[in-house]
């Protein structure tokens, strides 16, 4: 499939095993996260453009490159992809923070919106859409729409565990966001929860329940 990037670094292999394990506290659970969001960071800004600018160093005066004044848009899914927000920004500080509520109806499993605060200038901005859980794809397909529908155009989709069936559903549906992820698990469980997973990670990183 074009347009998927797994990631296979091994430090990123390890943080996802911890976040994995049942036995991982709470803490440790949210610091895994902002770590992996930051090494996450830098894969996807592979491609931000660059100019060339003339500075002057204590030895004398030289070209050299620079981040071109794109605009980026960190947009998380309300829960869980608020923990993985400052793990991006430490590496992205100029980004904006955009945010769409949304939940999984526990009965029909589709997506309700509750919330959507995006920065004025989503259509102009490179967004990177966070959420740690693609499960279904139902959320993720669901918050892209909302996104085109407000002008955005160009997206990336950016996941710490994703399911094979939330990958293809996702890309099928649009086709045009790139989907960047730590890890692909096989299955969904009868409650739409990914198997092995890592379970509820908005009840992981908020410690409710
Ligand atoms: C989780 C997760 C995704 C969604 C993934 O959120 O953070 O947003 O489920 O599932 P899907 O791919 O099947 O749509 P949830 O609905 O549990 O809300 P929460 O973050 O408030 O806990
Ligand atoms: N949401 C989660 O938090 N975990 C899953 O496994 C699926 C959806």
């Amino acid at each position: 499939m074009s347009n998927v990037f797994i990631f296979d670094h091994p430090l990123m292999q390890h943080k996802v095993t911890l976040l994995r394990d049942k036995d991982t506290v709470q803490k440790e659970f949210r610091e895994l996260v902002e770590e992996l969001s930051m090494l996450m960071a830098y894969e996807v800004t592979r491609d931000l453009p660059l100019k060339e600018v003339d500075i002057v160093t204590p030895i004398g005066p030289t070209r050299q490159k620079k981040l071109a004044e794109q605009k980026i848009a960190l947009v998380p899914i309300l829960r869980a992809g608020l923990g993985m927000v400052s793990g991006m920004q430490s590496i992205i500080p100029q980004a904006r923070v955009g945010h769409i509520g949304l939940y999984r109806d526990h009965e029909t499993m589709e997506p309700v919106e509750y919330y959507c605060k995006l920065p004025d200038d989503i259509a102009e901005s490179e967004v990177i859409l966070l959420d740690p859980m693609l499960a279904t794809g139902g959320s993720g397909v669901a918050a892209i729409n909302f996104l085109k529908a407000r002008g955005a155009k160009k997206i990336k989709w950016v996941c710490i565990i994703a399911s094979e069936e939330g990958v293809r559903v996702l890309h099928d549906a649009h086709p045009d966001v790139a989907i960047f992820c730590a890890a692909v698990d096989p299955i969904l469980n009868e409650d739409c929860y990914i198997v092995p997973g890592l379970g509820d990670a908005g009840d992981r990183l908020f410690g409710t329940k």
